[in-house]
């Protein structure tokens, strides 16, 4: 720059500074007014009571399936000030324009934040979050949101809905397949680190998105597994099996809380001040800011808590929601609330803070576009190394249930027949809540078969996921009668997992199963691919199948992933996150229970159990094989007994005794024999995945310290107790060896 541009440059920073200065000085991040909370105060001081409601207004746009459309309607919304947020808007071009509007045609011109439900990637598409959990790697989940982050983020995306964290029981609830399953310990571990793949080095930066920790609170509980039903559990309940994943997203640095639907102890979660002020701002220090679930303020007069919809508003102010979704309770009533003195201007002036405080975090002052780029966005999504990155995940998703015979991996020169209705299927791949991936991206099965295989294949659909149309059985059988191999690929479709899709019945749909039986009466070994989106009830499968894998829906490398496992150059190591009950009635079957009064006992009639049933479920939380074979030593301690601020370190030695290479998911779990109040009879604590070569040894150290015994006391307060204490180790939650320490 010669010296006449530089003069010329300085004049017109000179000139910016002062337009800064003179219209809107909480623009200027230096000079007197410093700090974020000071240029806060400074606009806060400028708005009108309309301008601050506008800020706690979330409004969707009307994202149509064939592309973004914005009613005039709320063009206006935003020209007006009357809405601070949109969701469903995405895309660099469509989110420009939108805050282009913001910035240029309001009065302050503050700028939009744009949010959006990046669940599981944004354009290449990873595997939905339950069967992420089924990888037990963290590193890999960290990833996986990095990746969604950067694509969403270079979309226009300043802010994701997830993760959602909420520990689920019970399969019948369709949105299970959004979390981490029923374990609290894995959904803490797996909040943390997607929390911190979305939000990267913080917000501000091109490559995060803010994340929203939903859905607060114990949504993932409904009576009878039925979306949106009532929740009904005690405190100590709550707090020792469901608040943790939340409380672990909330300290990994999540800066927005997400209210649920439900109600609990009776007050919708939205208007529930014990929820949102008590435990979340108080007990957990939250300082980001609580949105509403869509239209959950409105809703609060179906629980019938409040006669209209202006009370709801009142008492969702009063609990602590700050931003409302949809519902434009807050746009309708909020003043008229005020003048009332139903609600308060604190409360109100509190609210937009902690709204506008994340708007200059994330830059928008200085640059509303910084996340509007349109060659950045041509560049990553769906990017090589994103998909690679997709490849990888989705093969450590994959769980292998059942293995009979070495029937797995297969051979590449086998004559395949590759049967089921989501053999050939793209559209199914990427599962709910896909954000802008497409089917089209999407690799099939049948695709990464034909891929890497060298053998003939011969496909038939066979049947329909749904109905009972049986017309293609026959082809199917004479399929697979010429086959040496049968690999069927069947399970849910997309749409009936995720919100609004809860069942009674979760076996396969249709006449799947029957397809499978009358595939298994050929004789050749039937390899069976589940696509689904929560644990399904599958004991005939097990009967007929000979191996079966989990593949839940992988996302758009689905095709290439299953190949690598399903000819062995990928050897599965995925763990279950969630029991697969043998039966609905069963449910809910989940391995952390308690151990009852009268604990089962197959001697004695008087003891808690089903005459009908076992108790136990077909496949058990961490349940998982591998191509190869483990063994574990039996644990050791290098000391039994201790104190607080002491460490036990438990050492076990694990050996692959089969013949290739192979990854185990090592887990200690615990038992607190004897508590104030019932403790459940195993606890998993800790887990670590190892890579062994065949024949290698390898002695792994957990380290567990009093603070992992802690629980709610009969006094509920939080603490250890002290007395013995049974560790276990193993490969899954029902095959465990034992050692006992004691806490002094
Ligand atoms: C309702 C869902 O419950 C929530 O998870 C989602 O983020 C919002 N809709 C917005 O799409």
């Amino acid at each position: 720059m010669n010296l006449r541009n530089k003069a010329l440059s300085a004049t017109l920073l000179l000139l910016g500074l002062a337009g800064c200065i003179t219209f809107s000085a909480y623009k200027t991040p230096k000079g007197a007014e410093k700090t974020i909370d000071q240029r806060v105060d400074s606009l806060l001081a400028k708005m009108t009571l309309q301008e601050k409601i506008g800020q706690m207004t979330l409004y969707t746009t009307d994202w149509g399936a064939t592309g973004p459309t914005i009613r005039e309607g709320y063009t206006n919304d935003i020209r007006s000030g009357a809405c601070g947020a949109l969701f469903n808007s995405h895309t660099v071009e469509f989110t420009r324009e939108l805050q282009r509007v913001a910035v240029e045609e309001t009065r302050l011109k503050i700028p939009l934040i744009f949010g959006y439900d990046v669940i599981h990637g944004y354009k290449t598409i990873f595997p939905i979050p339950l069967g992420e959990a089924a990888a037990w790697d963290l590193a890999a989940a960290e990833q996986s949101a990095h990746i969604a982050a950067v694509e969403a983020a270079a979309s226009g995306l300043h802010w994701t809905f997830a993760p959602m964290v909420d520990i689920c029981r019970d399969p019948r609830w369709g949105r299970v397949m959004e979390g981490a399953g029923e374990d609290t310990y894995l959904g803490c571990r797996l909040a943390e680190a997607r929390v911190r793949g979305f939000q990267g080095k913080g917000l501000g930066n091109t490559d995060a998105v803010m994340a929203c920790v939903k859905h607060y609170a114990a949504y993932g509980a409904p009576m009878g597994g039925r979306d949106y039903n009532t929740v009904e559990m005690s405190d100590r309940y709550f707090r020792e099996f469901y608040l943790p994943p939340y409380a672990a997203a909330i300290k990994a640095g999540a800066a927005t809380v997400m209210t649920s639907f439900n109600d609990f102890d009776g007050v919708p979660a939205t208007g529930n001040k014990y929820l949102l002020n008590d435990i979340l701002r108080d007990e957990l220090g939250f300082k980001g800011f609580v949105v509403t679930d869509y239209t959950s303020i409105n809703e609060m007069t179906s629980h019938g808590v409040v006669a209209n919809e202006k009370e709801a508003g009142e008492l969702a102010l009063n609990a602590g929601v700050d931003m409302d979704m949809q519902g434009a309770v807050y746009q309708r009533f909020t003043a008229e609330s005020l003048k009332e003195g139903k609600v308060s201007q604190k409360e109100i002036d509190t609210a937009v803070r902690r709204i506008l405080r994340i708007k200059f975090e994330l830059g928008l002052f200085e640059d509303p576009y910084k996340f509007c780029n349109a060659a950045r966005e041509k560049r990553e999504l769906l990017s090589k190394p994103h998909r690679e990155a997709a490849r990888d995940i989705a093969r450590k998703s994959v769980v292998l249930l059942k293995n009979e015979r070495e029937a797995l991996p297969l051979s590449k020169d086998a004559k395949l027949a590759v049967i089921g209705p989501l053999a050939d299927n793209t559209s199914d791949l990427i599962g709910p809540w896909s954000a802008a991936g497409s089917g089209d991206d999407c690799v099939s099965l049948l695709a990464g078969l034909k891929a890497q295989h060298k053998g003939k294949i011969n496909y038939v659909k066979g049947c329909d996921v749904e109905g009972d149309d049986r017309s293609g059985f026959t082809a199917a059988f004479s399929a697979a009668q010429a086959a040496d191999v049968v690999v069927v690929v069947v399970g849910e479709r997309a749409t009936m997992s995720g919100e609004a899709t809860s069942k009674v019945d979760i076996g396969l749909p249709g006449v799947q199963s029957l397809l499978i039986e009358k595939l298994a009466a050929t004789g050749k070994p039937v390899i069976v691919v589940l696509m689904n989106g929560r644990p399904l009830v599958i004991p005939e499968v097990d009967k007929n199948a000979t191996a079966i894998l989990e593949a839940w829906w992988l996302g758009t490398e689905t095709g290439n992933a299953l190949a690598d496992v399903l000819y062995g150059s990928y050897n599965p190591s995925g763990k279950l996150p969630m029991s697969f009950p043998r039966s609905v009635g069963q449910i809910p079957v989940f391995y952390n229970e308690k151990s009852t009064g009268r604990p089962f006992d197959p001697n004695s009639k008087w003891t808690s159990k089903y005459i009908d049933s076992p108790n136990t479920p077909l496949y058990p939380f961490g349940y998982g094989l591998s191509f190869t074979t483990f063994q574990y030593g039996a644990p050791t301690v290098h000391k039994t007994r201790f104190r607080k601020r002491e460490i036990v370190k438990v050492q076990v030695a694990v050996t692959n005794t089969g013949k290739v290479a192979g990854e185990e998911v090592v887990q200690l779990y615990v038992r607190d024999l004897v508590g104030s109040v019932t403790r459940p009879v195993k606890e998993l604590k800790g887990f670590q995945k190892v890579m062994l070569q065949a024949g290698e040894t390898r002695t792994l150290v957990f380290e567990l310290g009093e603070e992992d015994l802690r629980f709610y006391r009969f006094d509920s307060t939080f603490g250890s107790e002290p007395g013995e204490f049974d560790v276990m180790v193993g490969g899954s939650s029902d095959e465990v060896q034992h050692i006992r320490i004691s806490l002094d």
